[in-house]
């Protein structure tokens, strides 16, 4: 390519100078310039080779320079040039002729055309648009089809007036539609807006341009334009049909992949285990399927997402975790809260009891010793040993401290 634009200028060069002799060649700019808009977020940049150049300079290019609302360059051998951009700042661009000859490099001065910025308040505009969009299973029954939904949330701006309203476009491709289904704030004014079909393909990689303008009987309410790369904000569907199985410590996982109009190898997912213990493992994985192992004696939960691997398109977000399954033997909390709190109260218990047993000798009091056959018996073997020891005097010092506890008990028992 870059050979033969070099032979084409060589031979474009010695045409040129017998043209031009004395190499003073004057490129003159570009006429009748003009942007005209012609869709939402889109314009139209026109321009014709000035009629005084003659037709003798086949080569010459246009060096196109965007100077708002993003300063941006670039050259065309055609005299139109299609742009989508932002319009609520305005919009403004130049254009020259340029020329590389002789190795060197010849340029007219430039010409400027302007589109202004639309009328509005400052403060009036929306304030943090958000879309995203997401791939619904059309309804076909004999063909496989998808059907993409957009919804987009905003805030009104901070000097809207009460009486502001707003209303939300789109444009894809050549398509522009209107929104139907808005949710409205507090003081009744749109703040999202749902189109449940829309002409989106989920897997093109386009531009979405979103406008939002509005109205108030108090203030001119300024437009907001937004430009989306429809990949970055197509969410994926939650992976479906989650199930789990523990075997001995093997816990094995399996999904199925989620709706959308990719295909199964398009998907990266991550794998979510945690218990109420603190235990949290994220793994990823490319498959329909993992395999973990456990301790085998606690409840898991489990949950799984999906997002399109950068192989089928470069950009994208995670899709939402799909609900929380379990797996596990199932100890209910509450059960062994129970437990403890049960065999604690018993044990409190006990030892109050053991307590006042002590203090009033309930033991006592409950199973009273039969005051005769004891009394003898203990006489007997006291006597037994008093015998033994053959002293009289024993034998009455301890009769008398038999006699004692007795006495004891039943002076309780009066009271
Ligand atoms: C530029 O615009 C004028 C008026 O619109 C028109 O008469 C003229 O032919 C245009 N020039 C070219 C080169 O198209
Ligand atoms: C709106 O966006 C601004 C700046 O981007 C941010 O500071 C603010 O927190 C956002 N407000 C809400 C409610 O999200
Ligand atoms: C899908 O079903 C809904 C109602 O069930 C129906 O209104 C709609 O027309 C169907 N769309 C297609 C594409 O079949
Ligand atoms: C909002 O923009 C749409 C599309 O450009 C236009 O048809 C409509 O008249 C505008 N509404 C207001 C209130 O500016």
């Amino acid at each position: 390519m870059v050979p033969a634009l070099l032979i084409l200028l060589g031979a474009m060069e010695t045409l040129q100078t017998d043209l031009f002799p004395g190499k003073t060649l004057l490129l003159l700019p570009p006429v009748n310039f003009t942007i005209k808009v012609t869709g939402l977020a889109q314009v139209l940049l026109s321009w014709e080779q000035n009629p005084n150049q003659g037709q003798t300079i086949a080569t010459v290019k246009y060096h196109v320079k965007i100077n708002t609302p993003q300063e941006e360059d670039y050259e065309t051998r055609n005299t139109e040039s299609k742009c989508e951009t932002i319009l609520h700042q305005g919009f403004s661009a130049s254009v020259r002729t340029i020329l590389w000859r002789d190795h060197s490099f010849l340029a007219s001065s430039w010409v400027s055309a302007e589109h202004k910025a639309p009328p509005g308040f400052p403060g009036t505009s929306i304030v943090n648009l958000t879309c995203t969009t997401n791939t619904e299973a059309g309804n076909y029954t004999n063909l496989k089809s998808y059907q993409v939904s957009l919804h987009c949330t905003w805030l009104a701006g901070k000097d809207a007036p009460e009486d502001t309203q707003y209303f939300l476009y789109y444009r894809y491709g050549s398509w522009t539609e209107e929104c139907q289904e808005y949710s409205k704030d507090i003081l009744n004014r749109n703040t999202a807006c749902w189109f449940p079909r829309t002409f989106i393909h989920s897997k093109a990689r386009n531009r979405l341009a979103v406008h939002v303008n509005g109205s108030s009987k108090h203030a001119a309410v300024k437009p907001f334009d937004q430009l989306f790369d429809t990949q970055a904000i197509d969410q994926p569907n939650t992976p479906m049909n989650v199930t789990a199985e523990i075997e001995g410590s093997r816990l094995s996982i399996q999904w199925a992949k989620p709706v959308s109009a990719f295909p199964i190898h398009c998907f990266d997912y991550e794998v979510k285990i945690y218990n109420m213990k603190g235990y949290n493992q994220v793994e990823k994985t490319t498959t329909n399927t993992f395999v973990s192992t456990t301790d085998g004696v606690s409840k898991y939960f489990i949950q799984v997402r999906a997002a399109v691997s950068p192989a089928c398109r470069t950009i994208g977000l995670w899709s939402k975790w799909s609900r929380p399954i379990y797996v596990g033997k199932e100890q209910k909390p509450i059960t062994k809260w129970f437990l403890i709190i049960l065999s604690a109260t018993i044990c409190f218990m006990l030892l109050i009891f053991l307590f006042l047993c002590r203090i009033y000798h309930i033991w006592t009091k409950l199973f009273p010793p039969v005051p005769e056959p004891k009394s003898n018996i203990k006489d007997f073997i006291v006597t037994t040993n008093c015998e033994k020891a053959g002293s009289r005097e024993t034998e009455i010092e301890a009769m008398s401290y038999i006699e004692e506890p007795v006495f004891e008990i039943l002076e309780n028992s009066v009271f």
